[in-house]
């Protein structure tokens, strides 16, 4: 009887998922042992993967209610201990299923990856990436996102992750996840406002150190938000992921365009794939029917005709309009496709996930890149 009992409370603690990891925490080793003794009363062991984990309370709350939810239980102890350090290499090992530390992102992995760059800076790139994301991640994809824009790292604040750590475990980072999509970005490692102001090789290492140390766990889509232009980050993030897609996000000005088109030639010479423009402050409509064009129009159309190769046609994926819902969903931290789901702009963004996710990378046909050193 208590056998079944105890059994029973396991499959009952299988519902309990690491807010972290996000995987349940008996997959993860974390429930030492469970004992239910003749009266009922059950005495749960848990261990933690640190020691002041952020996580601890929601997730003995959460054991300790899945097991009083078993019927013939009566009564729970739950004993917190936390890892030694053998089960906790034991853990990572068995996350990382036995694969060396490498590049989570390799050649053969399935996730899409797609960067987010442009010519010019304050076009809207890392606000539409973190609408992106929110919004592919309401999908139901997996979703990540990279904020590789190392001295101008903006995603925490655009997510509402104001002052988020991410947790170590052993050699492997977690990444906070805000709106169920797991973020990393250099502005979760420096106090608050520190300038960075590192040069190309120590660029290089955070970005790689990103997509080595960094668990992000199977994703269907990684967004990578860029600095602007293309400099050292671009350079070495083709070189480490040459089969990721490329966007290219524009304003309408026909200005624009032109320096649009340099960020998809270098994208390209690492072999990565242009797959589209997003041409964003688009025309806002006017109360009275009219189209207020602060930025022209056109813009997107002329970078994408610039971008298209013979073999490689560009087209615009999505034209999003000027929106200060967007804008103001940015400045508190809650994306306007969450805030504001039926602003103009958000729908525009819903579209563009769904577009985005219609691209599957595709090896075949795909260029080889000339990589530089
Ligand atoms: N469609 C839009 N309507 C209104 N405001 C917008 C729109 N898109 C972006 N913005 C605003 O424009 C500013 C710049 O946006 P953002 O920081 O996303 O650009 P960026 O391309 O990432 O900039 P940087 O090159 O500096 O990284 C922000 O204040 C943002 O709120
Ligand atoms: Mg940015």
């Amino acid at each position: 009887m208590t056998a079944e009992l105890e059994a029973a409370v396991r499959h009952s603690l299988a519902s309990v998922i690491d807010p972290e990891i996000r995987r349940p925490v008996t997959e993860l080793d974390m429930i030492s042992d469970v004992i239910v003794d003749e009266a009922g009363a059950a005495s749960v062991g848990l261990k933690l993967t640190i020691v002041g984990c952020p996580a601890a309370d929601t997730i003995e709350r959460d054991v300790r209610e899945a097991t009083a939810r078993v019927a013939g239980v009566t009564d729970v102890a739950v004993t917190v201990t936390i890892m030694s350090r053998a089960e906790r290499d034991a853990l990572t090992e068995k996350l990382r299923k036995g694969r060396p530390k490498t590049m989570q992102f390799g050649p053969d992995s399935l996730t899409q990856i797609v960067a987010v760059t442009s010519g010019k800076g304050g076009v809207g790139k890392s606000t539409l990436t973190a609408n992106l994301a929110v919004s592919l991640a309401q999908t139901g994809a997996r979703v990540g996102v990279i904020d590789a824009d190392v001295f101008g790292f903006s995603i925490p604040g655009l997510l509402g992750l104001h002052g988020a750590k991410p947790t170590q475990v052993g050699e492997m980072i977690l990444p906070p996840v805000a709106y169920d999509v797991k973020v990393i970005s250099i502005g979760m490692f420096v106090e608050d406002n520190t300038a960075v102001s590192w040069r190309g090789p120590m660029l290089h290492r955070t970005i790689q150190q990103f997509l080595t140390d960094v668990f992000f766990g199977d994703l269907d889509v990684l967004l990578i938000d860029l600095p602007p232009g293309t400099g050292d980050v671009a350079i070495s993030l083709g070189q480490l992921l040459p089969h990721s897609d490329v966007v290219v996000v524009t304003t309408p000005q026909s200005a624009a365009a032109d320096v649009a088109e340099r960020s998809g030639i270098v994208a390209r010479q690492t072999g990565q794939r242009v797959i589209g423009v997003i041409e964003n402050m688009a025309g806002l409509p006017q109360p009275d029917g009219s189209v207020l064009e602060l930025f022209g129009s056109g813009g997107g159309a002329d970078a994408a005709a610039k971008l298209s190769t013979p073999e490689e046609p560009v087209t615009v994926l999505a034209s999003i309009p000027l929106s200060i819902a967007l804008r103001e969903g940015g400045d508190v931290g809650v994306p306007v496709v969450i805030a504001a789901p039926e602003d103009p702009a958000a729908q525009a963004i819903r579209a563009l996930a769904a577009t985005l996710t219609s691209y599957k990378r595709s090896i075949a046909g795909r260029k080889l890149g000339i990589h530089t050193r």
